[in-house]
């Protein structure tokens, strides 16, 4: 702006506000919505045959509780959408109904916000493929749970069960922090593999026909991988008081092995597997190994 009051030969301090923002607003050029690359995939789309998708969406919106859920279909063009079914629900969102509300952030099955169930599968949009068939797709949010708006399932009951099991390291004595390093053998540590990359989407415990009868007490398959996690973890020394709090007839033994969990994994884990051997080790036919490198060996030497 300065050189513009140069240019014109005006001192800032002679301007109103209103002047500066007459010049600022005169000044601005129309702003290019689209880039060449843009431009260009809509020139290439336009010229194609359309390739017309619906998608049948679950709606609903606690600011209307009067109003049932209901079913909403969209049409649009698979020539200007990405390949997945994020890029179709932002598609719609962006330029059909601004109204449709779901979570998402990563886009890259990292960060677990995208599940729902597409097609009767509870998986994540982001990393599952538009099926471009003529049929239409239904999407719905993740089954028997609360919904607080659309696809948005209520997922305080899920954090509370992941909270319940301590999912972090626990020793019976803590050394100053910053003073020694817990050591785990390379063996010891191939154990957390298949389990520590759960992402706790939580597509397996709504899949899980034990969880949707008995959400409120049953752990389910996430929590429980987790709990898996931290018991067989070398450096964790609490393993006693972590099967302890799973000893009931519910948190548990509700599963059934039905594996509908380790089907539906996103990220190809076996979260029927873990519960597995959480019973194992509750029923005393199998015992957790003693560690292959002792963290209490540096400390006596400190
Ligand atoms: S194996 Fe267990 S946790 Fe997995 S779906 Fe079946 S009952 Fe649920
Ligand atoms: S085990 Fe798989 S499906 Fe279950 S919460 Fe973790 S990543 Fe999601
Ligand atoms: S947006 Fe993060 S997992 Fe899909």
């Amino acid at each position: 702006m300065a050189c513009e009051l140069f240019f014109l030969r005006i001192k800032p301090a002679e301007l109103t506000y209103n002047q500066i923002r007459r010049i600022h607003v005169s000044n601005v050029a129309p702003i290019a919505i689209q880039g060449k690359d843009e431009q260009k995939a809509q020139a290439k789309s336009e010229a194609k045959p359309l390739r017309l998708k619906t998608f049948s969406i679950y709606r609903w919106n606690p600011d209307a509780p009067s109003e049932k859920p209901k079913m909403q279909d969209y049409t649009i063009d698979l020539n200007s959408c990405g390949p997945m079914v994020l890029d179709a629900l932002i598609k719609i969102k962006n330029e059909v109904d601004p109204t449709l509300t779901f979570r998402r952030s990563c886009r890259e099955g990292i960060c677990g916000s995208c599940a729902m169930n597409i097609g009767g599968i509870n998986t994540l949009a982001c990393i599952s493929k538009i099926d471009s068939s003529s049929s239409k797709s239904k999407i719905y949010p993740l089954p028997h749970m609360y919904v607080v708006k659309d696809l948005v399932p209520d997922m305080n009951n899920f954090y509370n069960q992941y909270r319940s099991i301590q999912p972090w390291l626990q020793r019976n004595k803590e050394p100053e922090p910053g003073t020694v390093q817990y050591l785990q053998s390379v063996k010891d540590r191939d154990k957390l593999d298949g389990l520590y990359e759960c992402i706790l989407c939580a597509c397996c415990s709504t899949s899980c026909p034990s969880y949707w009868w008995n959400g409120d007490k049953y752990l389910g398959p996430a929590a429980l991988m987790q709990a898996y996690r931290w018991i067989i973890d070398s450096r964790d020394e609490k393993t006693e008081d972590r099967l302890g709090r799973l000893k009931d007839p519910f948190s548990v033994y509700r599963c059934h092995t039905i594996m509908n969990c380790t089907r539906t994994c996103p990220k190809g884990l076996n979260p029927g597997r873990a519960i597995a051997e959480i019973k194992k080790l509750l029923g005393g036919i199998a015992t957790k190994e003693k560690p292959g490198l002792q963290t209490d060996a540096l400390l006596s030497q400190k």
